[in-house]
């Protein structure tokens, strides 16, 4: 039986080649704000703005009647909204949290009492070298990933009896469209991945068996 990933936040950057890469051997459900409705037998696509509950638990109960499972979620929906600690404005703090703390939670809430009665599933948590360790003009980005990966952690322990895998996946900079929004032509100073290698890293941690649980990676960049 093919494996049923989600992925939340799928229009651009990591989470869209993700999806359109992993599709050939997974089936795969994807949301995200701006994405379309569309459906073939191993794809599908769902607009969503997952800081509202409704929307997540919506993501998942449509997920779930068009595949019957969920063996992975991929959290990548994020916003990356950087500035030094003076500066930061309350309104991207507000932001930040409600889609990388809140909205994680919201769509694990609805989740996980799925997995467990599977007995299986494994959350993927994609964060930032930012989750671990903190960078200049990175504050507020720094605490929400922090948070995040503070979440992952409790997912973790409270459902490894039920055969639930939780991870941390912390990136260096990917050379996406938003980083290059941010940092034009000056991003090669960070030494940045390409997403073929955010694609190996995913790969990689599918390919270990069920009961094979690790908490961290930590792939390019500098803690
Ligand atoms: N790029 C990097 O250098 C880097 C490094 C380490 C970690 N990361 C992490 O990797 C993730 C993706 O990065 P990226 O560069 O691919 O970013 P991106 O291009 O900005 O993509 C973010 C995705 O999240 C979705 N999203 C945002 N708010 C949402 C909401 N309220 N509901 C549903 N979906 C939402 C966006 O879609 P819509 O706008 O259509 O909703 C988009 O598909 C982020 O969590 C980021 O922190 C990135």
């Amino acid at each position: 039986m093919k494996k049923v990933i989600l992925i939340a936040g799928g229009s651009r950057g990591i989470g869209k080649y993700l999806a359109e890469s992993l599709k050939d051997k997974f089936l795969i459900s994807v949301c995200s704000r701006t994405l379309e409705w569309t459906e073939y037998d191993n794809f599908f696509s769902y607009k969503c703005d997952l800081r509202n509950r409704e929307d997540a638990r919506g993501f998942v109960n449509t997920t779930l009647n068009k595949f019957d499972h969920i063996d992975v979620v991929i959290y990548n929906a994020g916003l990356m909204l950087y500035d030094d600690l003076l500066s930061v404005r309350e309104e991207d703090i507000d932001a930040m949290y409600e889609i990388v703390v809140k909205g994680y939670l919201f769509l694990c809430q609805e989740i996980i009492p799925i997995m467990r009665k599977q007995q299986h599933g494994y959350i993927i948590n994609i964060s930032s070298t930012r989750g671990i360790t903190a960078a200049p003009d990175k504050s507020a980005y720094s605490a929400m990933k922090r948070a995040a990966t503070s979440l992952t952690d409790s997912i973790r322990i409270e459902n490894e009896q039920y055969g639930i895998r939780a991870i941390s996946v912390h990136f260096g900079m990917v050379d996406t469209d938003s980083s290059r929004e941010k940092y034009g032509d000056e991003i090669h100073r960070f030494n940045p991945i390409g997403l073929s290698s955010v694609l190996e890293t995913i790969r990689f941690l599918l390919s270990f068996a069920k009961d094979t649980q690790i908490d961290s990676i930590v792939v390019g960049g500098k803690l």
